[in-house]
């Protein structure tokens, strides 16, 4: 399992697509006014939020990019900024990092910052499912023993109650707008519509009705294949809220709430998440 994990700054990685060079690079890489990035925790539907942002730029600009770097900024091959730099704007750029390690341009170039939320719940429990499916992923052996990870921080990417706290202190920024997997499940055409506000484009209703079409999961897992290659199946797996009932014992869930409610109990982030009907 370690084998498969690579730590940077006390955080571990996943040893195939992270490396130190790219990190390292990284800290040089020249963010634009006009970069849409996208932050989250893993499993908490950042493919989802790409392809919308893509349709976005597609559909009101016809302009297609060619997606050929992986989309997350710290995954890949030390040269990949170089290429990047050649990319037409507005690029579409995503990260699962810590908002401490967030390079330092996008705040400086002021570039928008959609960041995106999961509830612990069901992201611990996508996860579990994406080592076990995914190649080249740390494997585990039990539900327990990867839950006991995440709950310590022990996974890829590292805590996802630290990155919540540093980002519920962020969330009223400038540049700054919060989403939820849950809020776009419930209504998806209305998160379209708030996304494209905050970017800045002015889609018709009927514009943003066929990206929401074309974004609900049964219609991108029908285009996996096309969208993603063989990785595409392993992404689209349920795409459900609650699923984690199927998991968790209950002394899990109970864990879980008093971490959540120590770590981020009355702030605005619990209140995002609608902790208290989605993990109950
Ligand atoms: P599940 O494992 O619960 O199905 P990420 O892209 O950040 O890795 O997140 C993956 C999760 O988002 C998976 O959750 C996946 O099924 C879900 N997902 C992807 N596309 C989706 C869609 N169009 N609608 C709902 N969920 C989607």
């Amino acid at each position: 399992l370690d084998d498969l994990l690579f730590f940077y700054q006390g955080i571990p990685y996943p040893a195939p697509v992270c490396s130190a060079e790219t990190f390292q690079a990284l800290e040089i890489f020249e963010a634009r006014r006009d970069d849409m990035v996208v932050v989250s925790y893993p499993k908490s539907g950042a493919n989802w939020l790409i392809q919308l942002l893509n349709d976005l730029v597609f559909t009101t600009s016809q302009t297609k990019h060619e997606n050929v770097e992986l989309p997350f900024i710290e995954c890949g091959d030390p040269e990949k900024y170089q290429r990047m730099k050649q990319f037409p704007s507005p690029r579409i750029l995503a990260t699962h990092l810590h908002y401490d390690k967030l390079p330092k341009s996008i705040f400086k170039n002021k570039a928008k910052i959609l960041v995106l939320f999961r509830n612990p719940k069901d992201t611990a429990a996508s996860f579990f499912h994406f080592h076990n499916n995914t190649p080249d992923v740390p494997h585990y052996n039990s539900w327990d023993q990867f839950f006991s990870a995440f709950m310590n921080g022990k996974v890829s990417w590292g805590s996802y109650f630290d990155q919540a706290v540093a980002w519920n202190r962020h969330l009223e920024d400038e540049n700054v707008m919060i989403i939820t997997y849950e809020d776009l499940k419930e209504n998806l055409a209305s998160g379209v519509k708030q996304i494209a506000e905050f970017f800045g484009f002015s889609p018709t209703a009927e514009q943003i009705q066929s990206i929401a079409e074309r974004g609900s999961f049964q219609a991108m897992r029908e285009r996996s294949q096309e969208i993603y290659g063989s990785v595409g199946a392993t992404l689209f797996r349920k795409g459900a809220v609650g699923d984690w009932k199927n998991l968790f014992t209950e002394a899990q869930s109970q864990e879980m709430d008093a971490k959540f409610k120590e770590c981020l109990g009355g702030t605005k982030l619990e209140a995002h998440l609608k902790y208290d009907v989605y993990c109950k």
